[in-house]
């Protein structure tokens, strides 16, 4: 069965939300098969975003992921990676439609409530990156 990889960032874990979040998942169908709060270094944040090392916002996402603890999971389910995206919604909070996580949540970048894998290929190395297998 697909796997997906997610982050309740800090400002998630800060308002509250962690609950709301895995509730929406929870009640799309999907299983939470590993789940854990952590404090991200930059080492790691740095190593995880690291294909946006040269974009202008970089620093600030940087600060954003590593401003206190974050939750990390993975879900498990039938096309699990595209169904979390769809829920979780565009990356601009602008463009995020009500009904999503971030069109309900978020206002601003680079505060995007919460990261999901967004490939097959990402999912694997993003859990064996944070889960180690
Ligand atoms: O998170 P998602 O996969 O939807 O978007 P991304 O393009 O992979 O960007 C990763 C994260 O960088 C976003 O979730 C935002 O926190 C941040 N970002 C930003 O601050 N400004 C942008 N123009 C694009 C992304
Ligand atoms: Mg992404």
């Amino acid at each position: 069965m697909e796997q997906t990889f997610i982050i309740i960032k800090p400002e998630a874990v800060q308002r509250g939300l962690v609950g709301e979040i895995l509730r929406r998942f929870e009640a799309k169908g999907l299983k939470i098969r590993r789940l854990e709060m952590r404090q991200i270094s930059e080492e790691v944040a740095r190593e995880h975003y690291g294909h946006h090392a040269d974009k202008p916002f970089f620093p600030e996402l940087l600060q954003a992921i590593t401003a206190g603890p974050a939750v990390l999971g993975v879900l498990e389910g039938p096309d699990c990676i595209r169904h979390v995206r769809n829920l979780v919604g565009a990356t601009n909070p602008l463009e995020a439609q009500p009904g999503t996580i971030r069109g309900d949540f978020a206002t601003e970048l680079p505060y995007t409530i919460v990261h999901a894998a967004d490939s097959p290929e990402a999912a694997a190395a993003e859990i064996q990156r944070f889960f180690g297998s």
